[in-house]
């Protein structure tokens, strides 16, 4: 009896200290930086998976206390330091120590353990360090080109029109859509697949053989993380959801090695023919890594890059213009602006293509301010693997800190968005605030070397597909009875990660037909297309 309340004693005051000596050397890591202390780490497993709260901060605290907590400590550049369970972290919403961060390739790398979700099907340009991320950079960063953006605009309006009459939509005046989010995930998911690998992803799917491509993708994207958890032994189990994911993920699986495999072969055969070259980017990617001999990519690392292009390059686009969308609806003198816009530019029945882009800039804004509102990547992750120094900003002091390795650091986009040195009065959708800035400037796609290799891709579509959309259509929010337009914002407008990007959840939107145009061009157009696909 003694005994064992000994043992007792002595174990908790072993655990009291090793936690305790956690928390002073996560402490020392992080230079004394001032910030949130707590018991599970805000990027560690446990803290992510409960929700935030003032024990807990989680990973949604950037977004929840995005007005209040760098204020609160007086710096732009704070720290989360766990002394439970966690790595301790630091987050900055200067963009000039994001900076530093981003341009720095030496001390920092992306450990394995974070992007682990990314790497389940090869490693690949988002996810490799160091060598390994250049030889991957060099393959891919190529493949994105003019012709890649003359092709987004082409196959963004071809879409746009089987949208509209696939769903039938062009007949009608009003169109009630509660809620619109899946509309625009299925638009990127297409405009990806057939830009990106040269599949024909037909409007109307539903008639494919077995689980479809887009469904294993959406299924994957949502239950990516239940994967990387459930033990081998759960799927033995009657549990519907991981079944359906199981399925899921293995068709995925087999579709994506045998379209490695098609495009290798289809790469062969056409050099023997002597065809001309096919424009999507991947095709040009194999190719590439083909012409690299040994410091090409193995196949591994081909259907890493893949999977990450179909999510990179789809939920975050999907999100922002989702987003856009619900702000273009609270804001009728934006649509307004983007409307003229789009009549001097475009006219009343031409589809836009590359040569357009910069004119229709209106249209752009709108989705850069979206894109600053509810970024589809709201943080940028590395992890320090030797001691970097970062220097602070003068109005943070000035002062240059130390972090050792093993330190988490998250350049907190939402943090920089609605930084109030940064973009005055952030809270307000404010298009013309991007008048006059470059494109590498842009913050939602990240700085330096490891910048998004997919910006203009997701740039020419968006605005490709808002210039269609919004041409044809007024968008209003549907309110509840006796809701207001704050409400309505006040109850949709609130991201968080769905699948595996930032966005807003579903947003109840009501179409309304500009005059009484049809989209007859447009219709048109898609029926010569059909047509000689047929003969
Ligand atoms: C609105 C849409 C998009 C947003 C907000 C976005 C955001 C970002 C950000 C912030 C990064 C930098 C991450 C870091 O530094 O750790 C990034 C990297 C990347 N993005 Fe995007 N992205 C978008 C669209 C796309 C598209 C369309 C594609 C591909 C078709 C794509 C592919 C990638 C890849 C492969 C990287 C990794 C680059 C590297 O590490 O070298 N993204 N993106
Ligand atoms: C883009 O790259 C391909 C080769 O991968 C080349 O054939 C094409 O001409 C390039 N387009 C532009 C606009 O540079």
């Amino acid at each position: 009896m003694w005994l064992s309340i000994l043992a007792i004693s002595l174990l908790s005051i072993l655990f009291v200290t090793s936690r305790i000596l956690k928390f002073v050397t996560g402490l020392k890591k992080v230079a004394y930086l001032p910030g949130l202390r707590c018991p599970l780490g805000s990027m560690s497993f446990p803290g992510t998976m409960l929700p935030t709260n003032l024990l807990n901060p989680g990973f949604d605290w950037p977004w929840k206390w995005r007005n209040r907590i760098y204020p609160s400590y007086g710096s732009q550049t704070i720290s989360v330091v766990p002394f439970l369970s966690g790595v301790p972290v630091v987050y900055t919403c200067s963009p000039d120590v994001a900076k530093q961060i981003l341009s720095n390739q030496h001390g920092f790398w992306k450990d394995p353990e974070a992007t682990a979700p990314l790497t389940m099907w090869g490693n690949n340009l988002l996810t490799a360090n160091h060598d390994v991320h250049k030889r991957h950079r060099k393959v891919v960063g190529p493949a994105f080109n003019g012709s890649t953006y003359a092709f987004v605009a082409q196959e963004a309006s071809r879409l746009y029109a089987e949208m509209m009459e696939s769903e039938g939509w062009y007949k009608q005046q009003v169109v009630n859509l509660e809620p619109i989010n899946g509309y625009l995930s299925k638009f990127a998911l297409g405009v990806v697949s057939r830009c990106g690998y040269g599949l024909p992803f037909p409007w109307n799917t539903d008639n494919r053989e077995g689980m479809s491509f887009d469904r294993a993708l959406m299924i994957v994207s949502g239950g990516t993380i239940l994967r990387l958890i459930a033990p081998r032994w759960a799927y033995k189990l009657p549990i519907k959801r991981l079944h359906e994911v199981d399925e899921a993920f293995k068709s995925l699986a087999k579709f994506m090695r045998a379209f490695v495999i098609d495009k290798k072969a289809e790469l062969t055969s056409k050099e023997s023919e002597g065809s001309s070259p096919k424009v999507d980017v991947f095709t040009r990617l194999v190719a590439a890594s083909e012409a690299e001999g040994k410091n090409g990519l193995d196949d591994q690392e081909l259907i890493g890059n893949v999977f990450t292009f179909l999510f990179a390059g789809h939920e975050t686009t999907a999100h922002v213009l989702q987003a856009c969308l619900a702000l273009l609806a609270l804001h009728p003198e934006e649509q307004g602006v983007c409307y003229h816009n789009i009549m001097q530019v475009l006219g009343d029945s031409r589809n836009p293509t590359l040569d357009d882009f910069d004119a229709l800039e209106k249209v752009l804004f709108c989705f850069q301010e979206a894109a600053r509102m509810f970024p589809g990547a709201s943080v940028a992750e590395r992890d320090t693997d030797d001691t970097v120094s970062l220097t602070l900003p003068a109005e943070d002091g000035g002062r240059t800190i130390v972090l050792q390795p093993g330190v988490r650091i998250v350049v907190d986009l939402v943090g920089i968005h609605y930084n109030p040195r940064v973009f005055p009065d952030p809270e307000r959708f404010y298009p013309a605030r991007w008048q006059g800035i470059r494109e590498t400037e842009l913050p939602s796609f990240g700085w330096g070397p490891r910048a998004c290799i997919g910006r203009k891709f997701a740039l020419v579509e968006a605005v490709s597909f808002l210039a269609l959309f919004l041409r044809d259509w007024q968008v209003e929010p549907i309110l509840k009875e006796r809701e207001d337009k704050v409400q309505w914002r006040e109850r949709i407008l609130q991201a968080t990660l769905v699948g595996l990007a930032f966005g807003v959840r579903d947003v109840p939107l009501r179409l309304r037909r500009r005059g009484t145009r049809l989209a007859l061009p447009l219709i048109a157009q898609l029926n010569l297309v059909n047509r000689a696909c047929r003969d």
